[in-house]
C-alpha cells in the first residue's frame, strides 16, 4: 500500500456543528465593556451593528450550535478541507517529526474566512439586512466577504487597508467579480478616514483605521450591519469547524498531535483548529503543546499588554479586554497584511493568560524562507500569514532532528498566496526588511488606551 499524502473526508462527514470552548474553560474572558459606562454590553448595544443570531452566539454558554442547512450547502462547494501529511518537506529537513497541515486555501477566497464569512452573511440576509461593511488587510476577508454576500444576495462595501489596496490589486478585483464595492482605506468616503488622511495624507493605513471606517458606514444606515473577519467570539466559533475535521482527519491517520502551531493575527484561524483539540486536551483524551505565532512587526501576544482597549483606532468599538499593542498602533508594512492588527481575540488572549496556550514571535525574512522551503517540498505556496506557522513548524521539526524525537506536529495552512506573489517576489529579489520594533515604539501608543478599573 502506498502512504497516505492527504486525509479526506466525505461531505457526509462533514461536522454539523461549530463547538464554543468558553464553557470548558476554568474561567471565562472577561467581557466587553460599553465606554460610557464601563458595564458589560449587552445584545442592544451590539444590535445596531450585528444580528440577533450573531450576537446570542456572541455570549453563549452552549458548548455546540448547529450549522444551518443553508450555511453546510455553501461549505460543500469546498469543505471538508484536506488534511496533508507532509511528507516531501519531512524529507527535505531530514526531521524524524511526523508533519501534519490542514489546508483552507481550497475555498473560493483562498483561506479559511469563507468559514465565518458564509454564516455571517446567511444570518444578516435572514434578518433582513441588505448590506454589510467591513475592512481587510491581506485582501483575503473582503473577498472572502464579497463571496459569501454573493450567495445570498446581500451587498458588500470593503475598506482594504492602504498597504494591501496598492500591493494587491487582483484581491481588490475579486472582490469586485463577487459585486463588492471596494476603497482603499483610509478614504475620503467617511469623516474618520478624511481626518486621518488630513492628519497624515502618506498613511499606509491599518486594520484598526479600516474597521473605523466600515462601522461609521454601518452604524449611520439602518439597513447596514457590520462584519468582521476575527477577534469576536461568533468568529472563532465559526471557524472550528476546521478543527473538527482536523480531529476525525486525524482518527484516519492513527496518530494525535504533539504540538499545533498557528499564525495569529485577530485569532479566528488559529482558534478554529485548535479549540477542538483543546477540549480533547482538557478531557485529558490527548496533551498537544498550542502555540501561536505572530509577527516580530505586531507582537501582540508577546510584547503587547493585556488590558482593556478599542478595536479600532477610532475607539468606536467597545472595549475589549485583550492582548494589545494599543489602539494607535501603526504597524510597519509587512506583507502578511492579515497580521497587522493592533490586538488580539478576547478569547484567545484569555487562554493565553490562563497558561491554556504559548506564543512566539517570528521576523518576516524567516518566515518567507519557510514558505519558500515549504513551496519547493509540498508544491503549495503558503500565504505570507501562514509562513509563520510554517517557520515554526520547521523550526520544531529541525529541534526533532537535533533530539531524535518523533513528533507530530500539525500546522494550521490557512491560505495560498496566489494573490501576494508580489511579497515573494521582495523576498526572492532580497528586498524583505525585518525592521527592529523598539520599546518605546510600543509604549507610546500604550499610553493612549483608556483607563478602566474594573
Ligand atoms: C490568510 C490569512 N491568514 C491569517 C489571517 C489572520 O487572521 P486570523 O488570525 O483571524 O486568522 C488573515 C487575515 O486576514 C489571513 O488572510
Amino acid at each position: 500500500m502506498p502512504e497516505t499524502t492527504k486525509y479526506v473526508l466525505d461531505e457526509s462527514e462533514m461536522p454539523t456543528r461549530w463547538y464554543n470552548v468558553i464553557p470548558d474553560l476554568p474561567s471565562p474572558p472577561p467581557p466587553p465593556l460599553h465606554p460610557a459606562t464601563m458595564q458589560p454590553v449587552g445584545p442592544d448595544d451590539l444590535a445596531p451593528l450585528f444580528p440577533m443570531d450573531l450576537i446570542l452566539q456572541e455570549v453563549s454558554t452552549d458548548s455546540y450550535v448547529d450549522i444551518p442547512e443553508e450555511v453546510l450547502e455553501v461549505y460543500r462547494l469546498w469543505r471538508p478541507s484536506p488534511l496533508h501529511r507532509a511528507r516531501r518537506l519531512e524529507k527535505a529537513l531530514g526531521t524524524p517529526a511526523r508533519i501534519y497541515y490542514k489546508y483552507e486555501g481550497v475555498s473560493p477566497a483562498g483561506s479559511h474566512k469563507p468559514n465565518t464569512a458564509v454564516p455571517q452573511a446567511y444570518y444578516n440576509a435572514k434578518s433582513g439586512i441588505r448590506k454589510l461593511t467591513t475592512e481587510t488587510g491581506a485582501g483575503q476577508w473582503g473577498s472572502a466577504l464579497a463571496f459569501a454576500c454573493g450567495q445570498y444576495g446581500l451587498e458588500c462595501e470593503v475598506w482594504q487597508v492602504r498597504a494591501s489596496y496598492d500591493q494587491k490589486p487582483y484581491r481588490r478585483l475579486m472582490m469586485e467579480t463577487w459585486g463588492a464595492t471596494v476603497h482603499p482605506s483610509p478614504s475620503e468616503v467617511t469623516e474618520y478616514g478624511r481626518k486621518v488622511l488630513a492628519d497624515d495624507p502618506d498613511t499606509t493605513g491599518s486594520l484598526g483605521i479600516a474597521i473605523s471606517e466600515a462601522v461609521e458606514v454601518a452604524a449611520g444606515d439602518p439597513a447596514t450591519h457590520y462584519s468582521l473577519g476575527s477577534v469576536l467570539n461568533h468568529v472563532l466559533l465559526h471557524q472550528t469547524v476546521i478543527g473538527e475535521e482536523a480531529l476525525l482527519q486525524f482518527a484516519k491517520a492513527g496518530d494525535t498531535p504533539d504540538l499545533i502551531v498557528g499564525c495569529t493575527g485577530g485569532g479566528s484561524n488559529f482558534a478554529g483548529l485548535t479549540f477542538p483539540f483543546l477540549r480533547e486536551k482538557l478531557a485529558g483524551r490527548m496533551a498537544p503543546t498550542i502555540r501561536a505565532v505572530e509577527p516580530a512587526a505586531c507582537p501582540s501576544l508577546t510584547r503587547g499588554q493585556y488590558r482593556y482597549d478599542f478595536g479600532d483606532t477610532a475607539g468606536m468599538t467597545p472595549l475589549l479586554k485583550m492582548h494589545t499593542l494599543g489602539h494607535d498602533f501603526v504597524p510597519d508594512p509587512i506583507h502578511a497584511g492579515g497580521l497587522r492588527y493592533h490586538g488580539m481575540s478576547p478569547l484567545i488572549s484569555h487562554l493565553y493568560e490562563t497558561g491554556l496556550m504559548e506564543a512566539v514571535a517570528k521576523p518576516q525574512s524567516e518566515c518567507f524562507a519557510a514558505g519558500v522551503q515549504f513551496a519547493r517540498a509540498e508544491g503549495i505556496i503558503p500565504a505570507p500569514e501562514p509562513t509563520h506557522a510554517v517557520a515554526a513548524c520547521i523550526e520544531e521539526a529541525l529541534r526533532c532532528k537535533e533530539t531524535g524525537e518523533e513528533k507530530a506536529i500539525l500546522t494550521a495552512l490557512c491560505g495560498h498566496a496566489h494573490f501576494d506573489l508580489g511579497a515573494y517576489e521582495s523576498y526572492l529579489a532580497g528586498r524583505i526588511e525585518d525592521l527592529e520594533l523598539d520599546d518605546e515604539r510600543i509604549a507610546s501608543a500604550l499610553t493612549a488606551l483608556p483607563d478602566v478599573t474594573v
